[in-house]
């Protein structure tokens, strides 16, 4: 037994749970899985599992992504990206839905499945069914050698190392880093995007890990947050655009460690119904960086304010306006708008694992889950 504990802690390598050493991991996992992908000094992208097929894809009338969780809401990120950089239409689908939908799907569509596990058993039904009806196959997987990694056609690993948090991090953002090299790729290919465009995404892509460093930075701040709305008994998460799908992760990671209800939604669907719940009770986190619709963030914002909502404002580093009408701002780098995600995602993975952690909830198993969930 006490061996068993010894290892685990070594596993650790410090850190008091996976979970925050996966959070910690993420420079490392990003730039693990563009080494050797994105090539910036020759301005090129490679990737084996794209190029083999690059005219499947360049045909292709759409794809349609399919995933459950995380997995899904790095989906919903890609689909900004596809359809921003490549124009091509893409639709995202829970792989439990697709499956049972008797989707209309054919051999001139392309189908990405993203799971780091590979084996969730949703995901996996949603693969065979695409299969069966002619359609090609794309895999991005982070185990090596998984369920899902064999039964695709072809795919890209994410190359995140052991995620053992049952609660996903450093998977979410390398999937998401894979999602938008093949993104700019195939728009290369596709010339959607200008060559000094596309040089801009890869000097910027290959920035992130230091970023990720320095909006690891917020740490200490982001837990005297935690310590302030630990005893919230619901929470919401605003953004719009490529920010949208991080809300909903930001929310799904509250929920699903610390037990807090937690909602995500676009910031403008707030006026449909959302703005019912706001009052002095509510901590609502709203995503508000410089690019992408940020005015009309900011004026979301104030309504949140007008109702005495508690706003914690994920701001772009020197932002002064979020700063004067939130209750707490906490600071990413700037980096282009399709790239944000993957720092937005950063302080709230860290304010769900220290409320957590101040809630004295078992953080890297949290009751009621699995890692991989493979049953239906
Ligand atoms: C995320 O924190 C979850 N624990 C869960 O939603 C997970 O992303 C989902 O079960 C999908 O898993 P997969 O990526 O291994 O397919």
């Amino acid at each position: 037994q006490e061996l068993k504990l010894n290892l685990e802690q070594i596993e650790k390598g410090g850190y008091e749970h996976f979970m925050l050493k996966e959070i910690h991991e993420q420079p490392k996992a990003i730039t693990d899985t563009y080494r050797g992908r994105l090539l910036r000094n020759e301005a090129i992208i490679k990737m084996a599992g794209v190029e083999d097929n690059m005219k499947k894809f360049l045909n292709a009338n759409r794809i349609i992504i399919v995933a459950c969780g995380t997995s899904w809401h790095a989906g919903l990120v890609a689909e900004y990206i596809f359809e921003d950089l490549s124009r091509i239409p893409v639709e995202v689908e829970y792989a439990s839905e697709f499956r049972y939908r008797n989707p209309i799907i054919d051999e001139n569509d392309i189908v990405i499945a993203i799971s780091q596990s590979g084996e969730t058993a949703d995901t996996l039904a949603a693969i065979k069914l695409a299969k069966s009806k002619g359609a090609f196959v794309f895999g991005v997987c982070n185990v090596v050698g998984s369920s899902i990694a064999r039964e695709t056609h072809a795919g890209a690993y994410t190359h995140a190392g052991p995620e053992i948090g049952v609660a996903s991090t450093k998977a979410f953002t390398t999937q998401i880093t894979v999602l938008t090299l093949m993104a700019l790729r195939l728009a290369r290919a596709k010339g959607t995007i200008s060559s000094s465009e596309f040089r801009q995404h890869l000097l910027e892509l290959e920035m992130i890990p230091n970023k990720v460093e320095k909006a690891l930075e917020a740490d200490a701040h982001i837990r005297e947050i935690a310590d302030l709305y630990k005893d919230s008994r619901n929470c919401l998460y605003l953004g719009r655009g490529y920010n949208f799908p991080v809300a909903l992760e930001g929310a799904l990671k509250l929920k699903e460690i610390s037990y807090i209800h937690a909602e995500g939604y676009p910031a403008a669907e707030m006026k449909h119904g959302p703005i019912a719940l706001i009052d002095e009770n509510m901590p609502i986190v709203v995503i508000a960086t410089k690019k992408g619709h940020y005015e009309k963030v900011v004026s979301n914002i104030q309504e949140i304010k007008s109702r005495k909502g508690k706003i914690i404002g994920i701001v772009t580093e020197g932002d002064e306006q979020v700063r004067a009408l939130a209750d707490h701002v906490i600071e990413v780098p700037e980096t282009l708008e399709s790239l944000s995600p993957l720092l937005t995602t950063i302080p709230l993975q860290l304010l769900s694992y220290h409320i957590a952690v101040l809630l004295g909830k078992n953080v890297d198993q949290p009751r009621n889950l699995a890692k991989s969930v493979t049953v239906e």
